[in-house]
């Protein structure tokens, strides 16, 4: 049994800076506007357990995407060191295989209801089929992600990562209660920036995604805290 992940609101709003000052006035202004905070690479590396832990004292459910990636023995002690941050969300990379999944797995079990929800990282978006042929990674992107999607599941992770284009044919594979957490999630008329596939809000939810991930459109507006209650309203009448 791990850690609920049914928070009043799907969006996760991404904390992506170093800048721990910066982090905390966006976590104080968005806590009640949405479900939770993403701290990533970019912040933990930054400031370690104590930025993360000054980020949770603001009381939102945090997904910690550190995307672990290692020997077996060494991600699921990076999962056990974790642990006590209490993460609502972890992941590891798909791509470790499968005892690395199952050994992350196992020693996030451990933390009993404490349990960070286990998330597996497919595909990264930024590869194209190209580059999974230079790896030596044959078929499409679509086909790596269904193979990785369905040894994730099958060693002990309770959902994946994946980009909005995938979630249907995810959703029909995986079945009702694989967990979708998808990046990538633009509301109407904005700024697509760097993301080549977007989605809205609503799209993504009625497409079957569990948590939506958004970062710029939210930490980037003027008022981040309005910007995270527009997107719950468009969400609130679906
Ligand atoms: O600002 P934006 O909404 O594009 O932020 C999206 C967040 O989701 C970033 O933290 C980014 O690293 C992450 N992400 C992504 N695409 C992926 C995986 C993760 O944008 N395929």
């Amino acid at each position: 049994m791990t850690q609920n992940i049914h928070t009043p609101s799907p969006v996760f709003c991404a904390l992506d800076t170093p800048d721990l000052a910066r982090a905390e006035s966006l976590a104080a202004q968005l806590v009640g506007h949405v479900g939770g905070l993403k701290i990533g690479m970019e912040f933990f590396y930054a400031h370690g357990s104590a930025g993360y832990q000054a980020i949770a004292a603001h009381q939102a459910p945090i997904f910690l995407d550190l995307k672990l990636h290692d020997i077996p023995n060494t991600v699921a002690s990076a999962v056990r060191a974790l642990a006590p941050l209490r993460p609502t969300l972890l992941n590891v990379h798909a791509g470790g295989g499968a005892a690395m999944m199952k050994a992350a797995s196992d020693a996030a079990k451990e933390a009993g209801s404490a349990a960070p929800c286990m998330l597996a990282v497919t595909v990264l978006t930024s590869l194209s089929e190209a580059d999974l042929h230079d790896m030596g990674v044959a078929g499409t992107p679509e086909e790596q992600v269904k193979r990785l999607a369905a040894l994730a599941h099958a060693n002990g992770m309770e959902g994946v990562v994946c980009s909005a284009h995938e979630i249907e044919i995810l959703r029909a594979e995986m079945g009702p209660d694989f967990k979708l957490i998808v990046p990538g999630i633009r509301p109407a008329g904005s700024d697509t920036h760097d993301q080549k596939r977007v989605m809205t809000p609503p799209q993504a939810l009625q497409a079957g995604a569990d948590i939506l991930v958004i970062g710029r459109a939210i930490t980037g507006s003027d008022n981040p805290a309005q910007a995270a209650q527009d997107i719950a309203a468009s969400l609130a009448k679906i």
